[in-house]
């Protein structure tokens, strides 16, 4: 039983990443197509999301893009009634849809904003990260960088992508990181759907993954 579960899950991610393939060229991706942001990614799970970026309950969190709020209320479930999610997204559309979604967890803050250009005052976050969003937007160096900013000293910045229209693969965002002087610390998956865990470095050195 488990074992179909499982299958069944794998095949509906495959449908949706072929789905999201074919439609899913322009951007920001459309609020029509929204059913699809609803079937998790290989490789893209909340579970995974949450071995990356491991939220503590109480802890106050940023995320840009979240879509229908598929990351959001799993990572909201887990900070529990002391901490709270701000979702950035520049379609108020998405932000409704998630507020509507995560009424009963109360820790969700909507706030309608283009993510390389952030309204919040420097050190506000213990974590912030986004799924399937870094590359959709224009200029991915300028969000790192505003991600980096709102993080209090010692965050974690988790970014995860997949091999879409707008995929940045796993080299290219070392390269981003590196300009920017983020460290990788950790990331799980392939170059086609990974989660990767960043930091702020005094250091402007990396690990060996
Ligand atoms: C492909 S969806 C990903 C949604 C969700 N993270 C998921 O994995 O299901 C990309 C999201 O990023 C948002 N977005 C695109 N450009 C943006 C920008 N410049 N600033 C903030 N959000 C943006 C879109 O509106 C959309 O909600």
């Amino acid at each position: 039983m488990r074992r179909k579960t499982v299958v069944s899950a794998v095949a509906a991610g495959l449908v949706a990443g072929s789905a999201y393939l074919w439609f899913g060229d322009s951007a920001p991706f459309p609020y029509s197509q929204r059913w699809m942001l609803d079937v998790p990614l290989p490789g893209l799970t909340t579970n995974r999301l949450t071995r990356v970026l491991r939220p503590t309950p109480g802890e106050r969190m940023l995320e840009i893009g979240p879509g229908t709020g598929l990351q959001t209320l799993a990572v909201a479930d887990q900070l529990g009634p002391a901490g709270r999610v701000d979702i950035v997204d520049i379609q108020q559309e998405m932000l409704d849809h998630v507020e509507r979604r995560a009424r009963h967890l109360g820790t969700v803050v909507p706030t309608l904003s283009d993510a390389r250009e952030l309204p919040f005052p420097p050190a506000t976050f213990d974590a912030a990260y986004m799924v399937t969003v870094l590359g959709e937007i224009g200029d991915p160096a300028a969000v790192l960088r505003e991600m980096t900013r709102v993080l209090k000293p010692g965050g974690r910045l988790v970014i995860g992508e997949f091999f879409d229209p707008h995929w940045i693969p796993f080299g290219r965002l070392r390269d981003y990181a590196e300009a920017e002087h983020l460290h990788i610390e950790t990331r799980i998956g392939p170059t086609t759907a990974y989660l990767a865990r960043l930091r702020p470095c005094t250091h402007h050195r990396y690990a060996t993954l």
